[in-house]
This record gives structure tokens, sequence and C-alpha cells, in this order.
């Protein structure tokens, strides 16, 4: 089985793409391969950043691996918290907190749409490749489910009545930012 590492220690990430990926490759997170220091993450761009963890760790361990970086993109907002999604709240990166932010920036907006963009930056023998997924949504007013992580309990996918969070993986999995981009990857990986 090829092995590739997925740059991350994000335990919900890893879940999803092993589930993706995981009967064809050998998906190993940074912990199995011994690293666990925070990858610098400082550009303006969720494609300078996918792109710099996954480098970080090519030139480090010379595996081809991957690395994802995603943001949510609410449009009454400019395209923000896009990528300083994780911190948007503060530095202690909580998802509680930055859903509480969110839903205190839309409370007097009538328009709550917004979408999801992950970037993945691919090494695969010393070249670099990227693949995009977005899926389109809004923002309810409440949280709904305790599935899945991050900003997924708010967030409606469209055409569908449950949030990320009340969906089952694989559903998630079709239709999500991170899910599409994955696909991209692996009809590449596929070739
Ligand atoms: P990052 O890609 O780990 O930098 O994620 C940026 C922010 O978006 C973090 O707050 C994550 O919790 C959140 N996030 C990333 N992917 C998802 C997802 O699939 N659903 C909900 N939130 C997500």
């Amino acid at each position: 089985m090829r092995k590739i590492v997925f740059a991350t220690n994000n335990k919900h990430k890893l879940f999803e793409v092993q589930q993706i990926l995981g009967t064809k490759y050998s998906i190993k997170s940074l912990k199995d391969i011994g690293f666990t220091e925070d990858i610098p993450e400082d550009f303006q761009t969720l494609e300078e950043n996918a792109s710099q963890k996954a480098w970080h760790i090519y030139n480090k361990f010379k595996i081809d691996c991957f690395a994802d970086d995603t943001g949510l993109e609410v449009n009454t907002l400019n395209g923000e918290p896009g990528v300083l999604s994780a911190r948007y709240a503060g530095e202690q990166k909580s998802s509680h907190d930055n859903i509480m932010k969110l839903l205190e920036q839309l409370k007097d907006k009538p328009n709550r749409d917004a979408q999801f963009r992950t970037v993945i930056a691919l090494i695969a023998s010393g070249k670099e490749y990227r693949f995009e997924g977005i899926v389109r949504g809004s923002i309810i007013q409440h949280l709904k489910g305790t599935d899945g992580f991050g900003y997924d309990p708010v967030f409606l996918p469209k055409g569908y009545q449950e949030t990320f969070a009340e969906m089952d993986i694989e559903l998630k999995n079709r239709i999500s930012h991170r899910g599409l981009a994955m696909s991209k990857l692996v009809d590449f990986l596929d070739r």
C-alpha cells in the first residue's frame, strides 16, 4: 500500500480522510511519523498555508504528503472569517467561542449565505499539486447537532435540512468542501 502523510494532528480531519482514502492508501498522521511540533501557518491565504504545511513536512521527512487548509467564508462579512477561521475569536482556537462570535456578527444580517472552502496541497516526488473543494450553504441561528467539529453545528449545506453536525460521516464526505477536494486528490493519485 502506498504510504502518504496527511500533515495534520486534527483527529476529526484524519477520521474523515481515512474514510475516503483508507482502503487504498496507508494514511499516516503527524503523530504516526513522530512529529509533534506545531507547523507554521502564517500566510494570508488558504493556498499558501496548505502549501507551507505540506512542504514543511516533505522537506523534513522526504515522504509524499498533503496538507489542507480550510476557511468558512461568509458573504455579508466580506469572506470572513476565511483564513482566520480557526482563530476568529482569539488565539485559544475554541470552536465554541468562534461560533458565538460568528452568530453575534450575523445577528442583524438578513443574508446568512456562506461557504466552506478547502485547499489541499500535495507534495509528491518533490512536486506540488493543489486541489480545491467548495460547499455552499448558510449559517443558521442556533447550534444543531453534536457530530463533526468546528463550525459544523451552524452550517446548513444548500439543499439539505441537516447541519454538518447532524449528518453521518458518509454524507458529509460526499458533499463537503474537504470531501470534494479529497476526491480530486484521489483521482489524481489513481491516475
Ligand atoms: P484549519 O483548516 O484546521 O485551519 O481550519 C480552520 C477552521 O475551520 C477551524 O476553526 C476548524 O475547526 C474549521 N473547520 C475546518 N474544517 C471544518 C469542517 O469540516 N467543518 C467545520 N469546521 C471546519
